[in-house]
C-alpha cells in the first residue's frame, strides 16, 4: 500500500495527521486508492501520543522506505527542511509544504529538481493557509494575462489592524491580545515587520511571472507606525488600513512586488475582509478581477491544504503537475518602490476645514496635470484618488507643508 510521512509534529504537522484520520474515508475515496500514514519525523517524544507508533528520528527510515510516494513537510525554516525535501525529491517521492520561508527561497531549485525526477513539489498551504490560490492561479487561471495581485497574507496583522479600529486599541495592546490567542509569535517581527507576508508574495510572484522573486529584492514595510489615529482616518474617508502585499506589471515590463500598509477603499472588498481571514485579489485580462478569501493560518485550515496537496500526490504520481519557475540569475526584472504609482491618505492635525483641505488639494492637482480628480477631506484627513508619481507625491506633501498644514502621517492607497 502508498504510504506517507509528516515531518514535523507541529501545529501544523498535527492537523495533518488529526484530519487525516478524522475524514479518512472521504480522504481515500478522493485519491482512489488505500494509502496510510507511516512515519511522524520529529526529534521530540511524544510517548502519550496516539500516533506513538508512528514516530522516528530518522529521515533515513523515510527515505529508503520504497512505499512512501509523497512526504508532507510542516518543519518551517529552510534547514533542514531543504535537505530533506531535496533528498525526497531525488528519490522521486512528491512533497507537500507549508513553509513559505523555504519556498520564497528555494522554490526554484526544489521544483527544479521535482522536474527532473517526475515527482511534484506542491504547497498550497504557504500563501494564505485554506485558501486556494496556488492551484488556481497557475492551473485555472493559467489562460490569463495576469496585471497584479494583491492580498491581505498576513492573519496576524490583520487581526491587530482590525482591533485598532474596532476596540480603539493601540498597536502594542492589539498586539498583546494577538499574542495572547495565539495569532501571534513572541518575537512577532516575521508578521508585524512584514517578512511573511512578504514570502506570500514572492511565491505568488515568481509563480505567475515565471523567475524567482527573493525576499531581499522585495519592499517591506510592516504595520508599526499605524496608529489608531491613521485607522480612524482611513474609517473617516470610507475605508480601512490594511497590510497589502502586492505585486503589479509595469509598462515598461518589469513588475512591482511590495509589502506596506495601504489605505483600502470600501468599494474594494478586501477592506472588509478581517480578523485573521485572508484574501488574494487576482487581475487578469480575461477575468477582470476574482477573489480568494478564507482562514491564512491555524492547525486545521493550514492542514486542509496540505492534506489537499497529499491526495493530488497520491492520485498523480507520475504526472509532474506543481508549476516550475526559474532562477533568472538576476532581480533586474523587479522594480523599486519608487515605481509605484498610487493615490495617498493624508492626516494632518485635526484643526482643519474640510472643505478648504479638499479645495487646496484639488486646486493643486488641477495645476499639475490631474484635473477633475476626486479629493475628499475630513478636519484631520485628506483622500486623494489620483494616481501619482513618487515624485508627484512628495510635491503635493511638500505642497502642503507649505501651506501651514504640517502633515502627520500619510498612506499610499489603493485602487477601489
Ligand atoms: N503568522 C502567519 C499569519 C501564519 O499570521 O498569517 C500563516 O502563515
Amino acid at each position: 500500500m502508498k504510504k506517507f510521512a509528516v515531518l514535523g509534529f507541529g501545529t501544523v504537522g498535527s492537523g495533518v495527521v488529526e484530519l487525516f484520520y478524522k475524514n479518512q474515508k472521504r480522504i481515500l475515496e478522493k485519491a482512489g486508492e488505500a494509502f496510510e500514514l507511516a512515519y511522524i519525523l520529529d526529534l521530540r517524544d511524544f510517548p502519550n501520543s496516539p500516533y506513538a507508533d508512528k514516530f522516528t528520528k530518522s529521515m533515513d527510515a523515510i527515505l529508503s522506505d520504497p512505499d512512501i510516494v509523497v512526504v508532507a513537510e510542516c518543519m518551517g525554516g529552510v534547514e533542514p527542511a531543504f535537505t530533506y525535501l531535496k533528498q525526497c525529491l531525488e528519490k522521486g517521492i512528491s512533497v507537500a509544504t507549508s513553509n513559505k520561508e523555504l519556498i520564497a527561497q528555494k522554490g526554484a531549485e526544489l521544483l527544479a529538481i521535482a522536474k527532473e525526477h517526475a515527482c511534484n513539489c506542491f504547497f498550497e498551504a504557504s500563501v494564505g493557509g485554506a485558501i486556494p490560490i496556488i492551484r488556481p492561479l497557475h492551473r485555472c487561471l493559467a489562460a490569463n494575462d495576469i496585471s497584479a495581485i494583491y492580498g491581505i497574507l498576513n492573519g496576524t496583522t490583520n487581526y491587530i489592524l482590525n482591533k485598532m479600529l474596532t476596540d480603539g486599541m493601540t498597536f502594542a495592546d492589539a498586539l498583546d491580545k494577538a499574542q495572547k490567542h495565539g495569532y501571534a509569535e513572541r518575537e512577532p517581527s516575521a508578521d508585524v515587520d512584514g517578512h511573511d507576508a512578504c514570502r506570500k508574495i514572492c511565491i505568488l510572484s515568481s509563480l505567475v511571472f515565471g523567475q524567482h522573486v527573493y525576499p531581499e529584492s522585495v519592499y517591506t514595510k510592516g504595520i508599526r507606525e499605524i496608529s489608531l489615529e491613521d485607522a480612524a482616518a482611513a474609517d473617516s474617508l470610507d475605508g480601512a488600513v490594511k497590510l497589502i502585499a502586492f505585486v503589479k506589471k509595469l509598462d515598461d515590463g518589469r513588475i512591482l512586488p511590495a509589502v506596506m500598509p495601504m489605505y483600502v477603499p470600501h468599494e474594494n472588498m478586501i477592506s472588509r475582509v478581517d480578523g485573521v481571514f485572508n484574501c488574494v485579489e487576482v487581475c487578469g485580462d480575461a477575468i477582470d478581477r476574482a477573489y480568494f478569501c478564507g482562514r491564512g493560518a491555524g492547525k486545521f485550515p493550514t492542514a486542509s491544504a496540505v492534506m489537499g496537496d497529499i491526495i493530488e500526490a497520491v492520485k498523480h504520481q507520475k504526472t509532474v503537475f506543481s508549476q516550475s519557475w526559474v532562477d533568472a540569475g538576476t532581480q533586474d526584472f523587479i522594480a523599486g518602490i519608487d515605481a509605484l504609482n498610487c493615490g495617498m491618505l493624508i492626516r494632518f492635525e485635526n484643526n482643519h476645514d474640510a472643505a478648504a483641505l479638499s479645495e487646496f488639494a484639488a486646486n493643486y492637482l488641477a495645476k499639475n496635470g490631474h484635473e477633475n480628480e476626486a479629493v475628499r477631506a475630513t478636519s484631520n484627513a485628506c483622500l486623494i484618488s489620483a494616481s501619482l508619481t513618487n515624485a508627484e507625491r512628495t510635491a503635493l506633501l511638500d505642497a502642503f507643508a507649505n501651506q501651514n498644514m504640517p502633515i502627520l502621517h500619510w498612506l499610499p492607497a489603493m485602487e477601489a
